[in-house]
């Protein structure tokens, strides 16, 4: 349809815009690229992912855009100027560096745009809306550079943030995409399972990031993925962590430190309830559940064998457990 196409030609030529800003003008080169350079990105890297700058001017990239022959209406649309109650039209992403979200076939349909700011009163990142080129629960973020190596390894790394996605392909892994922030939708996991059944999750170590890895993740055991989980010390993120320690390193880390998503969340669960029995049979009902959502039985009772060790609890126990939760939920 014409509108649709109008909004990828748009998307297309901001995203050029952005590039453009970053490398050829005074302010991009001094403000958006030493900040990528700072981070450690090299620029083989940030032309790969097509990364911007834009400028900290109010209007500047809307009268560029209506020079080329945008109309306002496309702007709004795609979010790339927000409309004021008075009707004036400012961008959306003044002054911040600019992740561009492309589709599977590689043509940009949203932005992410990083302040450079430190405070904690500005966002750290702004996003795209929901547009018409822009369905946000059936993107993953880095899928289009990921495909192939997916394939090839069968197997994704599954992680937070953009940056990670970037520094992770500096590091020379490329089988890796990003949920950008939010919890994985059906639509993101479908999508998975078209490349790959193995997942590898590689979330932050924060608290954050421990608590999204133990919710996301009932979705990826009941889609029939083979689902592991990995975090990192100290608080790090894959790109804070393969900065401060080089790619082989990271490399040997993320091999190594995978564990099973049941044992990681049987593991993860205990320590918190310790040795209070209420706590310890809440565990185990958790862990029963997770587990009654694989749809592979052969599966299902090697976990549940593993698991009555490390819950030391009879497997007997356990799949009567497991039988009564299919029970209440058929
Ligand atoms: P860097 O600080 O650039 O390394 O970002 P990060 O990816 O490590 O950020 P963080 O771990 O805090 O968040 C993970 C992801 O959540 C980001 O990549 C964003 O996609 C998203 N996110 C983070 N902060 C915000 C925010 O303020 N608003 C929105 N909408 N999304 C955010
Ligand atoms: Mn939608
Ligand atoms: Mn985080
Ligand atoms: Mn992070
Ligand atoms: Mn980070």
């Amino acid at each position: 349809q014409d509108k649709r196409e109008s909004l990828y030609v748009l998307s297309q030529w901001a995203g050029k815009w952005f590039r453009n800003t970053l490398w050829e003008t005074e302010a991009g080169r001094s403000i958006g690229l030493s900040y990528f350079k700072e981070r450690g990105y090299r620029e083989d890297i940030i032309q790969k992912f097509e990364l911007g700058y834009s400028p900290d001017q109010w209007t500047q990239l809307i009268e560029e855009a209506k020079k080329a022959g945008f109309q306002d209406e496309y702007l709004l649309d795609i979010g790339l100027a927000i409309q004021r109650d008075d009707k004036s039209l400012y961008d959306r992403f003044r002054g911040r560096v600019i992740f561009p979200i492309h589709n599977l076939t590689g043509r940009i349909i949203g932005f992410g745009g990083r302040t450079l700011k430190t405070e904690k009163s500005t966002p750290k990142y702004v996003n795209s809306p929901e547009s018409e080129i822009y369905h946000k629960s059936d993107v993953l973020y880095g899928l289009n550079f990921a495909k192939k190596a997916v394939m090839d390894a069968d197997l994704c790394y599954l992680v937070e943030g953009y940056a990670d996605v970037i520094a992770m392909h500096q590091a020379g892994v490329e089988n890796v995409v990003s949920s950008s922030g939010t919890s994985l939708t059906t639509g993101q996991i479908k999508l998975i399972s078209r490349f790959t059944k193995n997942v590898v999750i590689l979330y932050d170590g924060d608290a954050a990031g421990i608590k999204a890895s133990l919710r996301g993740t009932d979705m990826l055991l009941e889609e029939g993925l083979n689902v592991k989980v990995l975090l990192f010390p100290d608080g790090n993120d894959p790109d804070s962590y393969a900065k401060q320690v080089g790619s082989a390193a990271f490399k040997a880390y993320i091999e190594k430190h995978q564990e099973d998503f049941i044992f990681y969340k049987t593991r993860i669960l205990l320590k918190d309830a310790q040795q209070d029995p209420i706590k310890r049979a809440e565990v185990i009902r958790e862990v029963v559940t997770s587990i009654s959502l694989i749809p592979d039985e052969i599966k299902v009772s090697i976990f549940i064998k593993q698991c009555s060790t490390l819950l030391d609890i009879q497997e007997r126990v356990l799949l009567t457990e497991l039988n009564k939760i299919r029970i209440n939920r058929a």
